[in-house]
């Protein structure tokens, strides 16, 4: 027999669990690196223009569904979905749901990275040649497994533990930390002797530079405000499916990509500065964290106890995501199969332990797992997601979403923005992933 659904008890645990779900690996690991390589401050505007134009009303619509459907996203969409197209959109969630997974199975190995280097810098062991030590970590299997599995482990006993018990009170700690640790991490950097030449190359805007590859970078740009916010898979569709009818959604999805916008621009304060300081390249790519900032720490006054923090925080951004999206996994099997969530927690972790090992064992799998995710099943998932709630003939329809997204306190969801999903959105993202993969490609 299915479990009743349980309900998260506080708003502050709603908006920390959406916002812990969108914060993470993205914010501070990939938006800084994606900064780097794309110019700086030019690129920032950017993404924030996509924010305002793509994010925010597909968040809402993520939101909405879940309020709407009490379910995750796999049995979301049949169940609001007219009774002929039920069986169609049961099977359609279930393959964007199953983006969750994907991205769980290289997102827990780069967890697992931040778990290692946390240990180290607690221990106040710092490499004497950082890129040489991220080298030998990444070749090093054993124990990238070992680390994979403990950031798994994590996850799954959150998640075993109940919504509220488990998901709501960890996420709600976590991100209150994490909010913390950010901020005495700015104040260190902000008043280090090269803040000033970090600070004007992350919010100068260099044109030249991001029209050096115009489609490439607007595609980065795209990708990261669909992978900040998780959209399109459904695990900001359960945060919607656990949450009451006293707030209207949209305001709360303000909030939410406030909060999330805040992480990711401060984690750019502390890094720019601290890089100029001690004249580490921004443009390292996704080594900028692993290898390039521990060259800052080892020549920083107290570099150790500055690196355990910064790496703190990177660990507790990545596991709220991690809970977010196991919660998500494990909620969507209970709803599909009606199984039990002991069940579903365990069945749920050991996939993920085991499909993360070619990530962890091969190069060049992260890189394939991270593009179909980000810029395939995310942007194709929030798309089909916008259609189906301004579509009534197919999809759930304008009226239903509204009053579902809309109930509660707070802002309305205003009529024109059925135009917006209807046109603007998918011709938007489907033109500039057309362009920016041919490039890609080319
Ligand atoms: N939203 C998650 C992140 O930014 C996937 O890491």
């Amino acid at each position: 027999m299915q479990e009743a659904r349980e309900r998260l008890k506080s708003r502050l645990g709603f908006l920390m669990l959406a916002a812990g779900s969108a914060v993470g690996l993205g914010n501070v690991w990939r938006f800084p690196y994606i900064v780097g390589k794309n110019g700086g401050a030019a690129f920032v505007l950017v993404y924030l223009a996509f924010l305002a134009i793509l994010g925010f009303p597909l968040l809402c619509v993520e939101l909405g569904i879940g309020r709407g459907a009490k379910r995750s996203l796999a049995e979301a969409l049949g169940t609001l979905a007219p009774a002929r197209y039920a069986k169609f959109w049961r099977r359609f969630g279930t393959v964007l749901a199953s983006g969750c997974f994907v991205l769980m199975i290289y997102y827990t190995d780069v967890a697992g990275w931040l778990l290692k280097y946390t240990g180290d810098f607690a221990r106040g062991s710092m490499a004497e040649d950082p890129s040489a030590a991220f080298k030998a970590l990444l070749a090093d299997v054993p124990t990238c497994a070992a680390f994979t599995l403990a950031v798994v482990a994590a996850g799954t006993l959150v998640c075993l533990a109940g919504v509220v018990k488990g998901v709501e009170r960890t996420t709600k700690w976590m991100m209150v930390s994490l909010l913390a640790l950010l901020g005495a991490l700015a104040v260190k950097a902000l008043t280090l002797p090269g803040a000033a030449e970090g600070l004007s190359f992350y919010l100068k805007p260099d044109w030249g530079a991001f029209m050096e590859h115009p489609l490439s970078s607007t595609l980065d740009a795209m990708g990261q405000a669909f992978f900040t916010l998780s959209l399109g898979i459904g695990s900001m569709t359960i945060c919607g499916s656990y949450v009451g009818e006293d707030r209207s959604l949209v305001s709360e999805t303000a909030i939410i990509i406030v909060i999330d916008t805040f992480v990711a621009i401060l984690s750019g304060l502390v890094i720019f500065p601290a890089c100029a300081t001690y004249s580490v390249a921004y443009t390292d790519g996704p080594g900028l964290i692993f290898a390039a900032l521990p060259k800052v720490f080892s020549q920083m006054s107290g570099g150790a106890f500055w690196g355990f923090l910064f790496f703190l925080f990177l660990s507790f951004a990545a596991l709220t995501t991690v809970i977010a999206v196991f919660e998500c996994l494990i909620a969507g099997l209970m709803d599909l199969v009606g199984m039990g969530r002991t069940r579903a927690s365990l069945i749920v972790g050991a996939s993920v332990a085991l499909l993360a090992m070619p990530c962890v064992a091969w190069d060049g799998v992260l890189d394939w797992e991270d593009f179909a995710v980000s810029k395939l099943w995310l942007p194709i998932g929030a798309i089909a997601q916008g259609l189906f709630v301004v579509d009534g003939r197919f999809g759930w329809g304008w009226a239903g979403f509204r009053d579902a997204v809309s109930a509660g306190r707070g802002w309305p969801m205003p009529d024109w923005m059925r135009l917006h999903l209807r046109f603007v959105v998918p011709v938007l993202v489907f033109v500039v992933l057309v362009a920016g993969l041919a490039t890609v490609f080319a």
